[in-house]
């Protein structure tokens, strides 16, 4: 049986749904690939726990459980303190290890980088590191060492397809998507004739948007999503570069949350002219992302009625390829693109597709 040490940076919604699904597949990748993906550590943002030898399935399950009910790492029995991933890596030492970043920090980027520089493999959920500088992208993938399926539309297999393309050469020549599930939400909502405030407390109240709303509205996690691809079409882009409609004027950024839900209803006249033009155009308001000859650009916008992106319900994701080969009618990928569970079936796969 071959086995593979893995070191995972984040206990969290990901985290916790990854343990469980690699603790279900055991058996199925020992008979299929004679496999065993070993758990050796595991930190979250103020500790660790560490275990050379492999910790037991009931033993992750225990710390998945612990973590669901609100502890932290430092407080469970040979929990300690040290939190510092890249010494974490180095602490759960081995010749071959693939290392998980499923926390939602810059701060695990040394950890990457040295995991990478031992010659470990390196999944990653968190586009944070892919989308600093293009120069650290380039030094994080340029080996194929590191891959971040899930970084764009979760469990879909957004990049996979991008990758793919881009390896037969098949010029890409547009990609159009909606990449937030929250704001796929709230343009169905007003779609279907709901005020923009409502839109948004439904979205916030249904668990559907970060704690602070904001983080959504802005835009800038689906520019993110938009640098990735961009740059994986080897356009030295920066974050800066992007051009990114946020959803509120930056006035509102001094407000706590509350006082924000409190007056999002100024917001309210805006979005129901917007929202009346397209209706009476028989267009549809989506929060689209387009990378087109390496420019990216994330904003509102009403499509027409014949544009895939107009058949988008509720929370789903949708990425259009339009290439070389897939002119005419373009490559669709659509489903779930947010979830803990389908992100971290996209995390395993990908640590399944490196481990072969
Ligand atoms: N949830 C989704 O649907 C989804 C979809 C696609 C991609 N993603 C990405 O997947 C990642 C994880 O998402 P999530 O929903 O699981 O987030 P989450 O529930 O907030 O969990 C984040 C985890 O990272 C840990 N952490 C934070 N800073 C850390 C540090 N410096 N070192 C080590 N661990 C640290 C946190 O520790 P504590 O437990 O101590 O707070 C927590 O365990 C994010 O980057 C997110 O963007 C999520």
């Amino acid at each position: 049986m071959r086995r593979i040490p893995v070191i995972q940076l984040g206990v969290g919604n990901v985290g916790q749904s990854l343990i469980e699904q690699v603790a279900a597949s055991r058996v199925r990748h020992a008979d299929l690939f004679d496999l065993r993906l070993d758990h050796v550590a595991l930190v979250d943002s103020d500790g660790a726990i560490v275990n050379p030898k492999g910790f037991s399935d009931d033993s992750l399950s225990n710390i998945a459980q612990a973590k669901a009910g609100g502890s932290q790492l430092n407080e469970l029995s040979n929990g300690h303190v040290q939190c510092d991933p890249a010494a974490i890596v180095d602490v759960a030492g081995a010749d071959e290890a693939i290392v998980i970043d499923v926390t939602a920090s810059q701060e695990t980027i040394p950890a990457l980088l040295e995991s990478l520089g031992r010659g470990y493999r390196v999944v990653t959920a968190n586009k944070l590191p892919l989308t600093e500088s293009y120069a650290l992208f380039q030094t994080l993938t340029s080996s194929r060492q590191l891959r971040f399926e899930t970084t764009v539309g979760a469990g879909l297999p957004v990049l996979s397809t991008l990758q793919s393309l881009v390896d037969v050469d098949d010029r890409v020549q547009r990609i159009q998507g909606s990449l937030s599930g929250t704001l796929g939400f709230i343009c169905s909502q007003l779609d279907a004739g709901k005020r923009f405030s409502e839109a948004v407390r439904e979205a916030e109240h249904r668990g559907y948007t970060e704690p602070d709303p904001r983080e959504d509205l802005a835009g800038s996690d689906v520019a993110r999503k938009a640098l990735i691809m961009a740059r994986m079409l080897d356009n030295p882009a920066e974050f800066e570069d992007v051009e990114v409609q946020s959803l509120y004027p930056r006035e509102m950024d001094d407000l706590t949350i509350n006082e924000f839900l409190a007056e999002v209803d100024a917001l309210d006249e805006e979005y129901d002219e917007l929202a009346n033009e397209a209706r009476a155009s028989g267009k549809r308001l989506r929060y689209i992302s387009e990378v087109v000859d390496g420019h990216c650009r994330v904003c509102l916008a009403a499509v027409d009625p014949d544009n895939r992106l107009a058949h988008l319900q509720g929370s789903d994701s949708m990425v259009v390829f339009e290439t070389g080969h897939y002119r005419d009618n373009p490559l669709v990928i659509s489903g779930p693109g947010a979830g803990p569970t389908v992100t971290a079936a996209g995390v395993l796969r990908d640590i399944v597709g490196l481990a072969l």
